[in-house]
């Protein structure tokens, strides 16, 4: 294997081998390719883009690099729900709990905030006690006494993606479709699963900002899913403004506790409602999407779907009773009266990291107190004066977000009109 001849094959736009793509691979990950060619690699492949044979290629070998989560027979089916990540996105906190009380095992592992992107695990952190790093064995324990689990990855569980995201991270390389299929589906494949939805987010708050680009993802991923026997499909959703009211971190679990309650923002219940639905249709759970509906808003209503939440956060060793700290409240209002025309989502992320609610290097800790909360939703029609933006900040860095959250809403003059948040299904071809 000639690491020189692939990247130049693929920076001059050939279709490489599947066994051209495993030994580069698997070279990457033993540390006999360098970083800076496998860095070449990424930027080629970037560019040039990668075939459904490519990137399968590239699914299976980064799936190989390490440990899968192994389950006893018989220990019933596996299901979860990945996404593409937003601001403001919750649905994980509500629909682990949501499925397990439908008899179903949620191995759900998942990830800190990327980019302007929240991130389940900083959520969860923000509950006291809760443990986000368990071995192989407590997710086991975890899964089958609770029926669900939400926590990071194990070192051992798919190193290769480990390794190349730290590279695209730092190389301008995060958002390639080919590896973005590769990355996530790699690691979604790594639980085992029978059946997996997939929430693909398209808009200024995501990695896709045009919808075809995330329909283009969300059809990759779910063929890889099929052609790898787990029943796969996909909502493409609108990330153009913040899921719910919250984001942030601690009011985004106080967020999740209230829809687990039953008093959820509408935007949120309903994505959660059908992103559940999907799981409980592929697992044959129920027949339609509208049973599952019925059946999940039930279980809201008879306080079941918190009460599993609050058994998943103990056996997780947190105390969801303990005061999660929410930092002083100020608003941003309207300098004219007009229609929410437009949100900048990432900027509304980026408020929150300056905020300390995120991360700007790997390793800084974050303020789990900080957040946003949107009063007005894209189409509403504001006065002048009128609070859009509650921002939770300590004071020296208040007035700062404050300026960027402003920035961030465009109001105008002409009416406009709300987006749909759920804009398209798809399955495998
Ligand atoms: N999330 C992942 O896990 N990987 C990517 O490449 C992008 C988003």
């Amino acid at each position: 294997m000639n690491p020189v001849a692939i990247i130049s094959k693929k920076r001059d736009g050939g279709r490489l081998a599947a066994e051209e793509i495993g030994q580069f691979m698997e070279g990457f990950v033993r540390g006999e390719v360098p970083e800076y060619q496998m860095s070449a690699l990424a930027m080629a492949i970037y560019f040039r883009g990668m075939d459904a044979a490519e990137t399968a290629a590239l699914v299976d070998v980064m799936l190989r690099s390490g440990a899968t989560l192994q389950w006893p027979a018989g220990f019933g089916t596996l299901v979860d729900k990945h996404s593409t990540g937003g601001i403001g996105d919750k649905t994980s906190l509500v629909i682990a709990p949501l499925l397990a009380c439908c008899g179903l095992k949620v191995p759900m592992i998942s990830g800190r905030g990327l980019g302007a992107t929240g991130g389940t695990l900083d959520k969860l952190e923000s509950i006291p006690g809760f443990r986000t790093n368990l071995t192989s064995e407590e997710i086991r324990a975890v899964v089958e006494k609770v029926g669900c689990v939400i926590t990071g990855a194990t070192a051992d569980l798919v190193p290769a993606d480990r390794k190349l995201y730290a590279l695209r991270d730092v190389s301008g390389t995060v958002p390639s479709i080919p590896l973005i299929c590769a990355s996530i589906m790699s690691k979604k494949l790594a639980e085992n699963l029978n059946a997996l939805v997939l929430d693909v987010k398209w808009g200024s708050g995501a990695f896709m900002r045009k919808q075809e680009d995330a329909r283009t993802l969300a059809q990759a991923m779910v063929d890889t899913g099929a052609r790898m026997g787990v029943k796969t499909t996909a909502l493409l959703t609108d990330m153009n403004q913040p899921h719910g009211r919250m984001a942030g971190n601690a009011v985004e679990i106080n967020e999740s506790v209230a829809t687990l309650e039953g008093r959820g923002p509408n935007d949120l219940v309903g994505l959660c409602v059908a992103l559940a639905a999907e799981l409980l249709v592929s697992a044959g759970v129920e027949q339609s999407p509208v049973a599952a509906g019925d059946r999940l808003l039930g279980l809201v209503r008879s306080g079941a779907a918190l009460e599993k939440f609050r058994e998943m956060v103990d056996a997780q060793g947190g105390d969801l009773d303990e005061e999660r700290h929410v930092a002083p409240a100020s608003e941003v209002t309207a300098h004219a009266p007009g229609y929410v025309a437009a949100m900048n989502v990432e900027q509304l992320g980026f408020a929150i990291i300056e905020l300390g609610g995120g991360r700007k290097k790997l390793g800084d800790t974050l303020d789990f107190s900080t957040g946003l909360e949107m009063l007005v939703r894209l189409g509403d029609r504001v006065e002048e004066g009128q609070p859009l933006v509650r921002v939770f900040a300590h004071h020296t860095k208040a007035e700062s977000a404050r300026a960027m959250v402003a920035e961030a809403i465009t109001i105008s003059d002409e009416p406009v009109k709300s987006p749909p948040l759920i804009v398209e299904r798809i399955e495998a071809r």
